[in-house]
């Protein structure tokens, strides 16, 4: 049985993939800071799966402790490394926390396989690594524009962090996973989206919203070049995501793969408005949501969605689960959290 290691594997996307992996039969352990999820998430975990992974909380900024666990987890396959900060807003106030961060983390990460011999990474990228394109849908070949923020940044120097150590001649083989925007909970609304504080992203401020956590939605401006003003995303659930994880990890476990370094785009190749997933929400919810048209937030992007056909051809992966599905298992998520 392989072990993987997963950092983050707490946070949002982490839990969902360590329910992934756990139900195909992967030993798990993970490493958090706990620095914005909770410990109760292990509990979680278990009662879905039966199984508990083992669990490590300390910064990876710490080189020392870094290595010192992943030599302490002998016997490890592979690592999956969800571990950053995420708020865009937050990084634009906040730009060494993010530098510091996010690279930092990754670079111990790698300094750590390194020295322990493991040989697989799997690192979550984002498709803000792409800003606005030019065209649409965006491929993994579409140019990489200018970050709009310190947090896309360090995405984009992540990417090239691991193709830099890479070219230096380690043995180390990754893969990067651009995930568009992921959504949704578990089926068993045990794990879904719990950010500290006030949301930034738009599902957990509609479901906060309608659980009476937030008084009203605002929707940051209808005037954008799209049909109905509102911006366009590319949202996908954060399960089918997580089995793309579980996809990634058998491809470099599997000698079969061709190249030392792979990216693919992680959406679902559709495109949804701000005000369809409202209307989306309120269809299969059967719950209207308080909003209001708003000034625009600054930082955000008109349009994008991906072409996932990559994805699809090449690492036998696709998205499944509609935007239905996903904001209904939001909605359950927020409601069982909430015991409404
Ligand atoms: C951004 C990043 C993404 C990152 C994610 C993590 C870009 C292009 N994308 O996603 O890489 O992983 O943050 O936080 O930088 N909206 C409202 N009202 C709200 C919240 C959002 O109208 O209260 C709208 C936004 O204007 C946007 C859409 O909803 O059009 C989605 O926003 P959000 O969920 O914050 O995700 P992104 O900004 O697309």
């Amino acid at each position: 049985m392989s072990k993987i290691l997963v950092s983050g594997g707490t946070g949002y996307i982490g839990s969902h993939t360590v329910v992934e992996l756990l139900s195909a039969g992967f030993e798990v352990a993970i490493i958090d800071s706990l620095a914005n999820s909770q410990i109760d998430v292990l509990d979680r975990i278990e009662r879905i799966t039966g199984k508990r992974p083992e669990f490590y909380q300390f910064d990876l900024k710490e080189r020392h402790d870094t290595r010192a666990v992943l030599h302490e987890l002998d016997g490890i396959d592979a690592v999956i490394h969800f571990a950053a900060y995420k708020s865009v807003n937050e990084s634009v106030n906040n730009p060494f926390k993010y530098y510091r961060n996010n690279l930092q983390s990754l670079m111990n990460i790698i300094d750590g396989m390194i020295r322990n011999k493991v040989k697989y990474l799997v690192f979550s990228s984002s498709c803000t690594v792409y800003g606005q394109p030019d065209t649409l849908p965006v491929t993994e070949n579409s140019p990489i524009k200018p970050a709009d923020s310190p947090y896309g940044s360090t995405k984009q120097i992540s990417e090239q962090i691991i193709q830099d150590a890479i070219r230096s001649g380690i043995d180390i083989k990754a893969i990067a996973l651009r995930y568009f925007n992921p959504i949704g909970a578990h089926e068993s609304a045990e794990i879904g989206e719990l950010p500290n504080g006030e949301p930034d992203n738009l599902i957990p401020y509609i479901t906060q919203t309608v659980a009476g956590v937030r008084p009203q939605l605002k929707v940051f401006g209808n005037d954008y070049n799209t049909p109905d003003g509102t911006p366009i995303r590319d949202y996908i659930h954060v399960v089918d995501l997580a089995k793309a994880h579980v996809t990634a990890i058998k491809r470099l476990l599997d000698s079969d793969y061709k190249s030392n370094y792979e990216i693919f785009n992680l959406g679902t190749g559709n495109g949804s408005s701000v005000l369809e997933v409202i209307n989306t929400f309120e269809a299969v919810t059967n719950r209207s949501v308080n909003y209001a048209i708003t000034e625009r937030r600054s930082g955000d992007i008109e349009k994008i969605w991906a072409d996932a056909t990559l994805a699809n051809t090449e690492l036998g992966w696709k998205a499944k689960k509609s935007l239905g599905d996903a904001l209904l298992s939001a909605w359950n998520w927020e409601k069982k959290y909430r015991n409404l």
